[in-house]
Parts: structure tokens; sequence; C-alpha cells
């Protein structure tokens, strides 16, 4: 990976340092006002009450196996102003693990990401359920994925609301390339394909992940974002495909898979699958694992393998 990729941005051991300290503390302070960071947390835990209690029925069995079926979707996005050299470019995009949650969820990822082949792969965030939960069985879980991927140029990754700091070097060290508010440029001949990543802009949102977006490189642009929150930006800033996740398409849906909630504040309105807005494509994924209650309804995770085509703008 080190051959194709380049950091564009210089002093990022500082820049890292200055983001951990304050991503540190955000993550102390309750998020939004203080009677709503109450109620969240009691929402919580009502939810793991539940949760617990439904456990043992065949009602939340038959709901976990769902959670634990991934469907495989293949995307592929046209642009006139791709580069020749990456005309066909294959990217696997992981969303929303939620290792911790389901146990068996990281094996199944594993046997699944084993047989897709790719370029590139991605992983938008929400690598865990409980940003309070222990570090390395979470780790070891995600090594048991990385190891079985099958992608030339390696694996990038951003940060999710369910995520901490405290990940990015464990999750370097398994040779994930983080991005935190940071873009890099993979090379292929004389051309390049330009990729920005952001912190998480749900719980986690400042103005150094919309710089990294105003000041991306001129040339093909793709934002790595955990949520569709940022759309705009992305778009107005010039990028060309946003891929993304935080939804997981509702998670528990009518079985015309209208979801009950979507999580987010801005752009509800792209809270599953393909989008456009202006000059952008995105895809948001229904993700891989589930949230707080590892329970599923007519809201199938998937993993999707966008293929990169040089032509009229469009996506299939
Ligand atoms: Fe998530």
């Amino acid at each position: 990976m080190r051959d194709v990729i380049s950091d564009s941005l210089g002093g990022l051991a500082d820049r890292r340092s200055t983001w951990l300290a304050r991503r540190e503390l955000m993550e102390a302070t309750p998020s939004g006002k203080r009677w709503r960071g109450h109620v969240r947390g009691q929402l919580y835990h009502t939810a793991r009450h539940v949760h617990d209690y439904l456990r043992p029925t065949r009602f939340f069995r038959w709901g976990a196996r769902r959670a634990l079926a991934l469907d495989i979707t293949e995307l592929t996005v046209s642009f006139p102003d791709l580069p020749a050299a990456f005309d066909g470019y294959q990217i696997l995009h992981l969303t929303d693990l939620h290792l911790d949650n389901l146990d068996d969820t990281a094996a199944i990822l594993a046997e699944c990401v084993a047989e897709i082949n790719s370029d590139l792969c991605v992983i938008t965030g929400d690598i865990r359920d409980n940003i309070h939960a222990p570090m390395a069985p979470l780790i070891a879980r995600l090594a048991h994925v990385v190891s079985s991927l099958e992608a030339n140029d390696g694996v990038l990754g951003v940060l999710g609301n369910h995520d901490s700091a405290a990940m990015l070097a464990p999750m370097e060290d398994l040779g994930i390339r983080m991005l935190v508010n940071e873009t890099i440029s993979l090379s292929r001949e004389t051309e390049q394909l330009h990729i920005t990543g952001l912190d998480d802009v749900h719980r986690f949102e400042t103005s150094d992940a919309h710089a990294a977006l105003e000041t991306s490189p001129d040339g093909f642009c793709i934002a790595l974002v955990h949520s569709p929150e940022v759309a705009h930006r992305a778009a107005i800033s010039g990028h060309r495909l946003y891929l993304t996740g935080h939804t997981h398409g509702g998670q528990i849906c009518l079985p015309t898979r209208k979801p009950f909630a979507t999580g987010l504040k801005r752009h509800r309105e792209f809270a599953s699958g393909q989008w456009r807005f202006e000059d952008m494509i995105g895809y948001t994924s229904r993700g891989i694992g589930a949230c707080v209650i590892p329970f599923r309804l007519y809201c199938p995770g998937e993993v999707v393998r966008v293929t990169l085509r040089r032509g009229e703008m469009q996506a299939n």
C-alpha cells in the first residue's frame, strides 16, 4: 500500500496529537444538552434491558440470525472525469461492524469478505458498539476480518460515533490506514485518486472535518464519512463519491423496508442506498452489524463492492 498511497498533508503527527486531546475531551463530555444526554443514556439502558429479557426467546433468536445474514451488493458508479487508470477500480465498502455486539459477526464477515476481490477496502466507522468495552477482544475480532481481506491497495478506515480515539493506534497496528480529517492520494501510472476521510460527524463533528473537505486537492475526490450528515459540504467542495453508513438502513423496519428511525440529524433522505447530491453520488450502506439491540427486521446487513467506471454520470 505504501507504494501507491501518499499523505497529501504535512504535519500529520502534530495534527493527530491536537485531534486526540480534543476527541478524548468530547468522549468524556455527555453529548448534546445535559437532559438530552440523560434521556439517551436511559434509552440505551432500557434497550439493553429489553434485549436481556428477550434473548432467550425464539423470536429474538430469529431476529439475531437475521442480523447475521449479509447481502453482497454490487454497485457501479460512472463519472466522466474519473482518471482513466482507475476505470474498473473496485472498492469494498464495510461499515457499522459493531463487532462487540453479536459474537459471530466477525467470523461471518471474515468468511464473506474472503470471497470478494477488490483493489481497496474502506471501513467507514462503528467498528464497536459500546465505546467503553474492552479493547483487546474487539481488536482481535477486527484482526480476523482484516486478515481475510483480499485488497491489493490495503485498507483505509475512519471512526464512527461508537468508536473511541484510543482505537486509532491499534487499528493502524493492524495495517489499516486511518484517516482523521486527512486526505491521501492513490497513484496509478501518472494519474491520481484522492480520498478524504473524516472523524465522525454525528456526535464528534468539528470544524476540522469541514476544513478537510474544503481543502481536498483538485482532481477526482472520494469522501469517506461515517454518516451522510455532511453530504452538502462534500458536494460543494467538489467530491464526486461519498461512501457512508451509520443508519443501518433503520435496522428495524416495516415490511416495506421503511425505517422507524434513521439516527440522522441532517439528510434523512439519504438513510439507505444510493443517492445523488448535485454532482456527487452517494451510497449509504445498511452496514454489517447491529446497534445496541442485536436484532434486524426487514433490513438485512450488507457489504458493498463499488466499481468505478469512466463514462456518463450514473449509478446502478
Ligand atoms: Fe453503527
